[in-house]
């Protein structure tokens, strides 16, 4: 059922995995009523402490890619204004019912597709993805996407789990690849995939706990050089 808080576009998500985008991460349309009873305890606290201690300033635009059920709508802070998209609109129904006009009145959410994002270059001071990058069938197309969408000196923030640089750790986390793909995710990913060094500079690359499988990147788009303006 449609909500009225979610902007559909004519873009290419539809959210039953029968669009032009193969939507490996059909999982979390079917299981969206689930979700937060898994994901909640896991997810929520990570998410709030990366964007309270992101500095995101009065007037920022930003963009979340894969906003899911909207664990991240309270996080953000009142003086800026977020787009959180999704693909699925089961997922972002979920994130509707979260959605309080009088809390939430400076994010809007919109059904689309990460890898096909429907804005023009250099529109937001922050592009957010939590959990979503190896859930896409090419990250590096989201991340470039993310990267594309993002102003000049702007920031992008991941949480994504990452191979490990460390072989036996590597080894060991890539024995879990069958059963989280069953998932949507895959273990394989590492970060120097995804991020173009030409365009991203790493600022940060961190875990908010020694035993999370997940990391937080901060990236920050490189200025056009002289020659280029
Ligand atoms: C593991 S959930 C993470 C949701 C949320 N970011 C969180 O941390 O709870 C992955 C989300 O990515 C969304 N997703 C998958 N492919 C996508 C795409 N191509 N564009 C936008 N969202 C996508 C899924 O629908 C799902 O909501």
């Amino acid at each position: 059922m449609a909500h009225k808080g979610i902007t559909r576009t004519n873009g290419n998500g539809n959210g039953n995995g029968k669009g032009k985008v193969p939507h490996r991460s059909r999982i979390y349309s079917d299981l969206s009523g689930l979700y937060d009873h898994v994901f909640t305890r896991v997810f929520s606290r990570r998410i709030e402490y990366v964007l309270r201690n992101l500095g995101i300033r009065p007037g920022d635009r930003g963009l979340e890619v894969g906003i899911g059920t909207g664990l991240s709508l309270d996080a953000y802070p009142s003086h800026c204004r977020v787009t959180g998209i999704d693909l699925s609109a089961e997922m972002l129904e979920h994130a509707a019912k979260k959605y309080d006009p009088l809390r939430h009145s400076h994010i809007e959410l919109r059904q689309m597709d990460g890898m096909n994002l429907e804005y023009e270059d250099a529109t937001f001071d922050f592009v957010t993805a939590f959990h979503v990058v190896t859930v896409v069938p090419d990250p590096k197309r989201l991340v470039d996407e993310m990267t594309r969408v993002c102003k000049p000196d702007g920031k992008l923030v991941i949480i994504n789990h990452f191979s490990s640089p460390r072989p036996a750790v590597r080894t060991v986390v890539n024995l879990m690849d069958p059963v989280t793909r069953v998932l949507g995710w895959s273990t394989r990913l590492s970060l120097e995939e995804v991020l173009d060094d030409e365009t991203l500079s790493l600022e940060q690359r961190y875990k908010t706990s020694p035993w999370s499988l997940f990391t937080v990147v901060e990236a920050r788009k490189a200025q056009p050089s002289t020659a280029d303006i």
